[in-house]
């Protein structure tokens, strides 16, 4: 099946162009108060242990696996891990885009080091306030344009595989679609300035560039920790 994530027609709905030029829907859902609790509660430990200057070996919450399908493949299933975070409501993006733009300004004459308590705060109120932030969908970036990127053109259904540290092992499944975005996208603009407030931060690889953002549209999700609900679809 050669696919194109067509447009988002409906406020809850996606919509998938097949190659026969039929249309498929599916449904959007909002990601549940249980992944965005743990998701939450990791990324500010992890926050308060940036402020310390811990060093950070892992950081499980924004590292999922991403299944593709590369249908052409010898093996056609195919993963690769990639940074992924929280995107606002479209009506904040642009109030959040200027708050790291601003944060980036103001304090680019101070060291990395100096600058560190200012680039936590904003990131840390991004996280805070729950109301403005969408949860049918998460936002990615691309660096290297290989063969993760080319199977989402061709097909942009995918899944991410969560799992958090031991010994809770809390792991998720989600299922959904992958949209390309390209650097005029203000959700773009948004995953692209929340990566420069960390991009010199030692848990980083720094990068020369990004050539394209992903915005997941959440449609399923399956838990996947080694306890009780093993297997189980959330929603
Ligand atoms: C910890 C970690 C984080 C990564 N983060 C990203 C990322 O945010 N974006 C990205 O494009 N690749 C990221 N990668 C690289 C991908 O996993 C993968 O190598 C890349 O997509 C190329 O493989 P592919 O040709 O199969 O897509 C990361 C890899 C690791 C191990």
């Amino acid at each position: 099946m050669n696919t194109n994530l067509n447009v988002i027609t409906l406020e809850n709905e996606v919509d998938i162009r097949l190659e026969d030029g039929n249309i498929k829907k599916y449904r959007l859902q909002e990601l549940p108060f249980e992944f965005i609790d743990w998701q939450l509660e990791l990324r500010k430990t992890m926050f308060q242990r940036i402020m310390k200057q811990d060093f950070i070996p892992s950081f499980q919450a924004h590292l999922p696996v991403m299944a593709t399908l590369n249908p052409n493949g010898r093996f056609p299933i195919h993963t690769a891990t990639k940074g992924t975070g929280f995107l606002p409501k479209d009506e904040f993006l642009k109030e959040y885009i200027e708050l790291f733009q601003n944060c980036l300004e103001k304090n680019k004459h101070k060291t990395w080091k100096e600058s560190l308590p200012a680039r936590v705060e904003v990131m840390q109120e991004f996280y805070q306030i729950r109301e403005k932030i969408d949860f049918r969908r998460l936002g990615f970036l691309e660096i290297f344009k290989g063969r993760t990127y080319h199977n989402i053109l061709a097909n942009p259904s995918a899944a991410l595989q969560f799992t958090g540290p031991g010994p809770r092992y809390t792991s998720y499944q989600v299922n959904g679609f992958a949209q390309e975005v390209n650097s005029q996208n203000l959700c773009y603009r948004f995953i692209y300035l929340a990566r420069q407030l960390f991009e010199h931060d030692s848990f980083h690889i720094q990068q020369p560039q990004y050539p394209c953002g992903y915005i997941f549209w959440v449609c399923e999700m399956y838990n996947k920790s080694p306890r009780g609900h093993a297997g189980k679809r959330v929603m």
